[in-house]
């Protein structure tokens, strides 16, 4: 057993592919009477509100979202204000509607089935107007919550096996996910949206920090019971999944005070919950157990040669002042298209959205030349380039194409049959292939390579917005999308869909 044997997650994943078969037993029925609640809320915390009043930066909107980590300074002085910034675009709830059985708060990043899993909380050293601790972030009420008081960051430090940008930074993002507020719609697979969920919050999140110069890290190697204790989860239901250092050159922390159990109350989600064992199968699987572990895991592994391709197209160049609007104004527009029009993809926007999405971002497990998946295109109306298949060429810039035609019929039914992988003209697919990222980082790398396709299709969702362009995140039927890239895909496993192009309504 341990992050090692890597039968654990190759076994979850097959288990939890869609195929026209799975979908066609599945036999799963929504039981709305035992519809999660949205949010974690501690009813017996005091609220800290966050201010509302934060400006928006003023960086163009695609340097931003396109910066691979690059940023020198420290930025600008961690606060309330800078972080209910961070907070309010990343996860905060910027719109609400409601149906007849009730309300959906609309959440600044996409969440497969708007239920809103993921959860951030804020370790911190002291900060202008904000005393140490361990907060959560309530989206509900814009609010943090002090779990614990005191400078722990010492022990995020120690769980990540003395990652340097967590031991410079004053302030650290934590994220996790609550199994039963995605399971409840999607059972099993919701194990892989906690990825996926995670990611389009990242991709705004390392926008929003790159927009205003601050240095921001996602670490994925640390060791999981030392977080999940810090933040008092019940394992069972809610585990920690990364962590983002923010900022840089701060003193080393004092030793962490103790973090006993707090016990604390949070409100019920459904009156039952389903277990999916499943997931937290993988999840243990694919856990890390000594800070020695954690600190051998980070790493960039750099990727096998790729043989150079006949005619590759070269992408047109990267105009990221061309859009000067902030990443904050493309965020507020930014919603999931239902209805794509027919109208063909510029090619000059299509080459922006492919060197924005691709450029790499600062992490313990990838960057630029070292990337765990490969974008596969279906092109279906674009300007100046042929409709066919293509592989993006991460190492050249260029896009090689695998097969001409019009595919269509074919993107329709490979995003579980909905009519919006057909009617958009781009489909962006990242495929990795599992034994290069289980070989470098064990069982971890399935969480690896998930997550990096995620921030890569947030960072397609927000292109396409700064664009004027539509885009929405799809899943797929995993086995027909790499027969259908195949022989070029053959053995790659499918970790994430968009869908862009012109749009027509919302
Ligand atoms: C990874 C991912 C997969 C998604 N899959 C689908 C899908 O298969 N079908 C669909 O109609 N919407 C899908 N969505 C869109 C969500 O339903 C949408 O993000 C959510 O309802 C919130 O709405 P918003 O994106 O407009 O804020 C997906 C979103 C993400 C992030």
């Amino acid at each position: 057993m341990g992050n090692a044997d890597t039968a654990a997650v190759r076994a979850y994943h097959e288990r939890t592919k869609h195929s026209v078969q799975s979908v066609r037993a599945g036999g799963h029925f929504l039981d709305w009477d035992i519809m999660p609640r949205p949010f974690k809320v501690y009813p017996e915390l005091e609220p800290m509100a966050l201010p509302p009043d934060f400006t928006s930066s003023t960086r163009p909107a695609l340097a931003a979202i396109a910066d691979a980590g690059g940023v020198g300074g420290t930025g600008p002085p961690l606060d309330r204000t800078a972080l209910a910034r961070l907070f309010y675009f990343s996860a905060g709830v910027l719109r609400r509607s409601t149906y007849p059985g009730g309300e959906i708060f609309y959440r600044a990043a996409a969440c497969t089935g708007a239920l809103y899993h993921v959860d951030l909380y804020l370790v911190c050293g002291p900060l202008a107007d904000l005393d140490p601790g361990v907060y959560h972030f309530g989206p509900h009420d814009f609010a943090l919550r002090r779990l614990r008081a005191g400078d722990h960051r010492a022990t995020v430090v120690r769980a990540t096996g003395h990652e340097p940008a967590v031991a410079a930074a004053p302030a650290l993002v934590l994220f996790t996910t609550t199994f039963w507020r995605n399971s409840w719609k999607y059972q099993a697979r919701a194990y892989r949206h906690a990825f996926w969920d995670s990611g389009t919050i990242l991709a705004n999140l390392l926008a929003l920090a790159a927009a205003v110069d601050l240095p921001a890290r996602v670490v994925l190697g640390f060791v999981d019971g030392e977080l999940d204790r810090l933040l008092d989860l019940d394992t069972a239901r809610e585990v920690t999944l990364g962590v983002v250092a923010l900022g840089r050159e701060a003193p080393p922390p004092p030793p962490a005070p103790p973090a006993g159990p707090l016990g604390l109350a949070t409100l019920p989600l459904s009156a039952r919950e389903v277990d999916y064992p499943a997931i937290r199968e993988a999840h243990e699987a694919s856990s890390l157990v000594t800070a020695e572990e954690a600190a051998a895991w980070h790493g960039t592994p750099p990727r096998p040669p790729v043989p150079p391709a006949a005619a590759p197209v070269s992408l047109a160049p990267f105009a990221q002042e061309a859009v000067p609007e902030s990443i904050e104004s493309v965020i507020r527009r930014r919603g999931s298209m239902r209805n794509f029009s027919a109208e063909p993809l510029p090619f000059d926007q299509l080459s922006t959205i492919m060197r924005a999405v691709t450029r790499g971002f600062p992490a313990d497990f990838t960057g630029p030349g070292a990337a765990l998946t490969d974008p596969y295109l279906i092109v279906n109306a674009a300007e100046g380039l042929a409709s066919g298949t293509y592989v993006f060429d991460r190492e050249r810039d260029a896009l090689v194409p695998l097969r001409a035609g019009e595919f269509r019929r074919e993107a329709g039914f490979l995003d579980l049959g909905q009519s919006l992988g057909a009617a958009a003209a781009l489909d962006l697919y990242w495929l990795a292939d599992l034994d290069r990222a289980l070989g470098r980082f064990g069982n971890r790398g399935y969480r690896a390579a998930q997550l990096e396709a995620a921030i890569e299709g947030g960072k397609a969702y927000l292109t396409a917005y700064a664009l004027r362009l539509g885009a929405t995140g799809l899943t797929f039927f995993d086995d027909d999308v790499t027969a259908f890239f195949s022989p070029h895909a053959a053995g790659k496993s499918v970790m994430f869909l968009n869908a862009l192009g012109p749009g027509g309504r919302r």
